[in-house]
């Protein structure tokens, strides 16, 4: 009796998730919960997640309290976003664009560019449709195109040959038959990172120019990840795809005021591109968001207004530099190899050195995975400095290419900084 009326049955799982789940790797315990400061010793400085450890500019965040204080920005927005922020947009954009752009159908505001990435592939994805992505990429790519029933491909960039002696990220190259022999006749879109994450590699015109030619005989969709396009070192040259030519019709840009303003957890976005690609994008963000927080969006208005007059781009791409040259002086001092950054926030030293005992107390959530999780957890744990696993960003048949690396994350202070450099010294006595 008591069976049949449920009584004695397990109530903790009645109803069963959908499968999408386990195919977008979103049941797998991800990098960022593994090694969370929660995780960790309290004391641990955290070069982990990219997110700064210091506030968006004054002026910025002052716009934002402005805007609470207002009645109009605490309400709905029009999906497409704001109007004063897509003329923001539009004025700091348009000249590298090398076009006019319209606000009203070639500008979407997202709520940060992932759920405007999330939003093209609802667009554009048919069930089965192929999207190739260079490894190591960005692990939110993964998900995104499996929720929406498309299929990844995988095309690695090829890490510097191990007896160069100071790599550079544009030593991670592309093998384009490969990325020939990977378009199938399900091949719908190709993402392109410039600057990449977790690389630091600039894409060259020349990579960006056969990629665009290889999108223009197979009639691909570009999705252009350009989140940090205001992060390039050494007067590197940032080059758009959607300018090349013929690229504007077939290019979707992807940005982000979370990278640009030091306010990640803001949740600010944009695309940009055709109407024919923005306009589908715009019907599925309507149905998924509807719209993106309006204060902050004022906010990131009014601070893309004022980057000139305080010359905040220019003065932030030096103040990383000198914070990735504290970072990478500790790794010369330490005689650990690394690629030095070309662009972003992230650095890969070459963790193939650091030896640790097999039978360190390693927790069960590095267990089965690249060697790097073991390597990043005992580095953690033994010098106190948190770092992320490279091979989170391979698919697990390429987990091998991933786990000499591990990502440090330099959008920190200097005194953080230098407090990390001096710490990781203590890695000495474990390199082989
Ligand atoms: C390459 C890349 N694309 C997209 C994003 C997501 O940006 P947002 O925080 O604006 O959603 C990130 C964030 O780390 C990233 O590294």
């Amino acid at each position: 009796m008591a069976a049949a009326n449920g009584a004695h049955k397990d109530r903790t799982a009645l109803i069963p998730f959908s499968s999408r789940l386990r195919e977008g790797r979103a049941l797998a315990q991800d990098v960022w919960s593994i090694f969370n400061a929660a995780n960790l010793p309290a004391d641990c400085i955290n070069l982990g997640q990219g997110y700064m450890n210091f506030a968006p500019p004054k002026w910025v965040t002052k716009a934002a309290e402005d805007a609470l204080n207002t009645v109009s920005p605490n309400h709905y927005s029009h999906p497409r976003g704001r109007p004063r922020l897509r003329q923001a947009i539009k004025n700091q954009y348009e000249k590298q664009f090398n076009r006019e752009l319209d606000i009203e159908s070639e500008i979407l505001v997202t709520s940060g560019a992932n759920e405007g990435q999330y939003s093209v592939f609802t667009a554009f994805l048919e069930p089965g449709d192929e999207v190739i992505m260079f490894e190591p990429f960005f692990d939110q790519y993964l998900p995104s195109v499996t929720f929406n029933a498309g299929k990844p491909v995988y095309v690695p960039l090829h890490p510097p040959a191990h007896d160069q002696k100071k790599p550079t990220s544009n030593d991670w190259t592309i093998d384009f038959e490969e990325l020939r022999r990977a378009v199938t006749s399900r091949t719908k879109m190709i993402i392109v990172n410039t600057p990449h994450n977790p690389v630091g590699k600039v894409f060259t015109r020349t990579e960006l120019e056969n990629i665009a030619a290889l999108a223009e005989e197979f009639n691909l969709l570009v999705m252009s990840d350009e989140v940090y396009d205001c992060l390039l070192f050494d007067n590197k040259e940032h080059v758009r795809i959607a300018t090349l030519p013929g690229m504007w019709d077939r290019t979707v840009t992807v940005g982000s005021a979370g990278k640009s303003f030091a306010a990640t957890g803001w949740r600010v976005g944009w695309l940009i591109g055709p109407p024919s690609i923005i306009t589908p994008t715009l019907a599925a963000s309507t149905r998924i968001v509807f719209c993106t927080n309006s204060p902050l969006q004022e906010a990131v208005a009014s601070g893309l207004e004022q980057v000139n007059q305080h010359h905040f781009f220019e003065t932030q791409v030096k103040e990383y530099e000198e914070r990735r040259d504290v970072l990478l002086s500790a790794f010369d001092k330490l005689g650990v190899k690394y690629t030095l950054p070309e662009g972003t926030y992230f650095v890969l030293l070459d963790i193939s050195n650091v030896a640790f005992p097999v039978d360190y107390p390693f927790p069960q959530s590095v267990e089965g995975r690249g060697r790097d999780f073991k390597a990043c957890w005992f580095i953690a744990l033994e010098v106190g400095v948190s770092s992320i696993p490279v091979s989170e960003f391979y698919c697990e048949e390429h987990t091998n290419i991933g786990e000499s690396f591990a990502r440090f994350a330099f959008c920190k202070d200097l005194d953080t900084l230098r407090a990390a450099g001096e710490r990781l010294q203590g890695l000495k006595k474990f390199l082989v």
